[in-house]
């Protein structure tokens, strides 16, 4: 048995039942957590993200950041903060596009938010040239200007899931029956707090799913930024707007499982409320961009004239691995639709357009 499942089971039975929060928490990022020491992406592990796909996608961004950063009026030093950067490949292919603007690079100063030790190793690997400092909380970057990036993080961030019942909304929890972990119910602790309002149409059985973590995030995002000057991109899969189904699920090998079988063993995720998130950042007094899918925002950032351009480098099995890397970044089955993009910004930025994405 996994650690973390055995843990998991040891709390339960001392603690009672867990929210499917707690269970999240302790499953990914406690102390034998999936998240923990262990490197999930790519052909041989659990998933593949954009980044692993094509070096277009952190190019791209790159390039986004030092658009960004000149909007931000090019301040002189700034923290460019990535969170949950994985094997690093994006900030890598990000920096290197960003070469063509000398003092973005120098102005840099580059942050790297992460809980896990063996990725850890990996990001250091690819990006010592940059002398990066880790962090495993944002709280612990100093204050000032800031472009901050996010791919494929929130949605491993904690979700409470709420039921409705002919009783009104239930919490999800997971309880022992003898040894098997079961779904159960059990009264709603501050999470119903959060349902937003397209949650209130709920019929009985239908799930809502809230998470304090993403829209804590979120606000502490933006009020630096607010505060500070900066900006941010989130990229991620979830709907563009607030509403109800059961998103939770586990992976494993590129499979998904019941999200309980594999506990530390399978990454656990769920979809990301792109309307809970464009909602807190307002709230905190930030611009927000979007959220546009994936499709739209890197073909708005010219990854099908990036494509042509090293096409025109390259023999024709290359120019066809290219061309099936941009449409698994953005046809619509693939990656395109299901993935969004949103951006941030503080008051100061005087623009409505953020790269890709179109301020309302
Ligand atoms: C799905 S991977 C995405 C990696 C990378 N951004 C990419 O696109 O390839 C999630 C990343 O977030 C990290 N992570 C998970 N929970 C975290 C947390 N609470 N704080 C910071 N990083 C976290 C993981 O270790 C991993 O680097």
């Amino acid at each position: 048995m996994h650690p973390a499942q055995r843990s998991i089971r040891q709390r339960i039975a001392l603690e009672g039942p867990l929210t499917v929060a707690a269970l999240m928490e302790e499953a990914l990022a406690g102390r034998n957590g999936y998240y923990r020491d262990n490197d999930p992406l790519g052909v041989e592990g659990d998933f593949i993200t954009a980044p692993e796909v094509s070096q277009m996608f952190g190019e791209l961004i790159g390039l986004w950041c030092v658009d960004t950063w000149q909007r931000l009026g090019s301040p002189a030093s700034f923290h460019l903060v990535e969170m949950g950067p994985g094997r690093g490949t994006l900030m890598a292919d990000a920096l290197r596009a960003a070469r063509v603007a000398p003092a973005f690079l120098a102005a840099k100063q580059l942050h790297l938010v992460e809980i896990n030790e063996a990725l850890q190793r990996k990001q250091a690997e690819k990006l010592h040239e940059h002398t990066p400092r880790w962090h495993t909380t944002l709280a612990e970057v100093a204050d000032g200007p800031m472009i901050l990036i996010a791919n494929e993080l929130f949605d491993a961030l904690p979700i409470h899931q709420l039921e409705m019942t002919a009783q009104g909304w239930r919490e999800r929890v997971v309880a022992l029956n003898g040894d098997t972990l079961q779904f159960g119910l059990a009264a709603p602790g501050p999470a119903l707090g959060l349902l937003r309002p397209a949650h209130k149409a709920a019929e009985t059985g239908a799930i809502a799913e809230v998470s304090p973590a993403s829209i804590g995030l979120v606000d502490a995002i933006a009020r630096r930024i607010v505060a500070d000057n900066g900006a941010a991109l989130i990229v991620d899969y979830g709907p563009a707007e607030s509403g109800l189904g059961d998103s939770f699920q586990a992976l494993k090998r590129h499979r998904y499982h019941a999200p309980l079988e594999e506990l530390g063993a399978a990454d656990l995720t769920a979809h990301v409320d792109f309307g809970a998130l464009k909602a807190a950042a307002e709230e905190a007094g930030a611009q927000v961009f979007g959220p546009v899918t994936q499709g739209d925002f890197l073909r708005a950032l010219g990854i099908e004239l990036r494509a042509d351009m090293l096409a025109k480098k390259s023999d024709l099995a290359t120019t066809e691995i290219l061309r099936r890397q941009v449409h698994r970044l953005i046809a619509p089955e693939q990656m395109g639709r299901l993935f969004k993009a949103i951006g941030l910004a503080g008051p100061a930025l005087d623009t409505d357009r953020l790269g890709g994405l179109a301020g309302l």
